[in-house]
């Protein structure tokens, strides 16, 4: 059998198995459940206001919902890829097709990878597997595809437990990253890495992303198991155990897509991974999805026609209006930044954040914050615990005493005497390279700085601040007026 009709004849198997049997994960979900949107009563806008509009990769699309890369090679995918490609464009999505390896051995297999002629307007993503970088794949073989495809972005899939169970798997995973960077270095189009279904790691995210991608799609797990897939695909009792091991491997999507935003802020990234509803598509966003994307359900409508694909597009987009209206959100932009889908499971131990804004009136200011630090934790909810107060500045600090205002002059005086005015290397601008213009003359500020603290931790008991009786918090200002930030965490019950 030559490699081509084996990676032929694996991709009909898998189509047929996505159809027939039940393969999605066992024993691990996409984890969406255990959040919740929190209503907001009084929405504010207008329903016919909301608009999902959003763009992808700097393409304008219709929605924060993508087709994932699935098929493409075998006669049966032509009918799903032209079906989900007529379908795309009408509705304005982003489409993925599957791996074009098989396009690399075998031209002839263009036709079911043929859709941009019904799909001219929407973005569409070819697709290849990371892991052949070591077999022999290199930037002619993707630009030969992307061109043949006439793709506006190239994913990368990365499937290493899907390769180890596969008796004819590409197990080689050696210096792929480094590969991958070379890639994105010498391609013209963007670079997405995605996973299949079994989620990218925060500390994978950081190194992709190093290594040039221009976003990244956690694809998680809970959705389609490929492990299970193969394990349809084996006759070998004893693999098919094997792969029965890991029917729950994998990172949930929630969970992937939440932590690679941590790590990631200002980074596209998608999810996909056991996303079955509109629902589930607004909490990824809500979670830090730039767009949300959906394999299995889409390849079960693909098979009953174009009808079929449509109906559940209008489905989830729907649900993801309605969603949006009720939490007040307009845009999708609104709904990436909404604070209103809680971890329903974790909510009351969850660890709640604010951040205070202050513009300070003058060097040696004491702001008394107190009592909006009081505020916060009633709208917390957190009756025992601990509040952490930070300043995020190295010339406003945090610190408790007693407001009492002849003190605060002596406080004033002390800290002018220990680290007064002027003197210091710090304010000679001539020996800082790179120093900008308007920087202030603050070496006084910065000692006394030093001399206090940046942070303080008091204790919530019965949903109080557990402070003697003069204890009051301040930011104090060191430095010229200006924009002060401090940080408030509380934790606890
Ligand atoms: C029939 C089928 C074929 C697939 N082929 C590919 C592929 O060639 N490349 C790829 O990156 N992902 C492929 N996938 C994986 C999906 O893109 C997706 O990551 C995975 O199925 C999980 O999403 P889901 O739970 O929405 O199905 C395929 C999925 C299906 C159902």
């Amino acid at each position: 059998m030559t490699l081509g009709t084996r990676t032929v004849s694996r991709k009909a198997d898998h189509i047929r198995i996505n159809l027939e049997e039940d393969v999605e994960a066992r024993g691990v979900t996409s984890g969406f459940e255990r959040f919740r949107f929190v209503p907001q009563a009084l929405p504010e806008i207008d329903l016919h206001d909301v608009s999902l509009a959003t763009t992808v990769l700097g393409s304008p699309v219709a929605a924060p919902l993508f087709i994932s890369c699935m098929t493409g090679g075998v006669p049966e995918a032509e009918r799903i890829n032209l079906t989900l490609a007529t379908v795309a464009q009408d509705y304005g999505l982003a489409l993925g097709l599957g791996s074009a390896r098989v396009l690399i051995e075998h031209p002839e297999a263009l036709p079911s990878f043929r859709v941009r002629p019904a799909a001219p307007d929407i973005p569409i993503f070819a697709n290849l597997g990371a892991v052949q970088l070591n077999y022999g794949m290199g930037p002619d073989e993707c630009r030969r595809v992307i061109d043949l495809i006439g793709a506006d972005a190239l994913v990368l899939h990365i499937n290493a437990l899907q390769e180890a169970l596969q008796p004819e798997g590409n197990t080689n995973f050696g210096n792929v990253l480094l590969r991958i960077a070379d890639l994105c270095e010498a391609l013209d189009v963007p670079v997405i890495a995605k996973e299949v279904g079994w989620g990218i790691a925060p500390d994978m995210v950081i190194r992709l992303l190093e290594a040039g991608v221009a976003a990244i799609d956690v694809a998680g797990a809970g959705g389609t198991s490929w492990s299970e897939v193969e394990r349809h695909r084996m006759e070998d009792p004893v693999r098919r155990k094997v792969a029965a091991a890991f029917a729950d491997w994998g990172l949930p999507t929630a969970d992937a897509i939440r932590w690679a935003r941590r790590v990631a802020p200002d980074a596209c990234l998608f999810a996909s991974g056991g996303i079955r509803d509109g629902m589930d598509v607004a909490k990824a966003v809500a979670l830090g999805a730039d767009a949300v994307g959906m394999a299995g359900p889409f390849l079960r409508a693909a098979a009953q026609g174009e009808q079929a694909v449509a109906d559940l597009i209008r489905e989830i987009t729907d649900v993801v209006r309605v969603t949006m209206f009720c939490v007040g959100a307009r845009s999708i932009a609104d709904l990436r930044q909404t604070r209103r889908l809680l971890n329903w499971t974790e909510a009351p131990e969850m660890p709640v954040r604010e951040t205070l804004s202050y513009h300070t009136s003058q060097r040696g200011e004491f702001v008394d914050v107190t009592d909006d630090i009081a505020a916060f934790i009633r709208r917390a909810g957190v009756r025992n615990g601990v509040v952490h107060v930070q300043s995020t500045h190295t010339t406003a600090a945090i610190r408790i005493n007693e407001n009492e205002p002849l003190l605060l002059d002596d406080f004033r005086r002390m800290l002018d005497r220990l680290a007064p005015v002027g003197g210091y290397d710090h304010d000679d601008m001539a020996r800082r390279p790179g120093v900008p213009e308007d920087e202030p003359i603050n070496g006084h500020a910065h000692c006394q700085h030093l001399l206090l603290s940046s942070s303080e931790s008091i204790q919530v008991r019965d949903g109080q601040m557990a402070l003697g009786r003069w204890q009051r918090v301040f930011l104090i200002e060191l430095d010229s007026p200006r924009d002060r930030e401090i940080l408030l965490q509380v934790v606890g019950a």
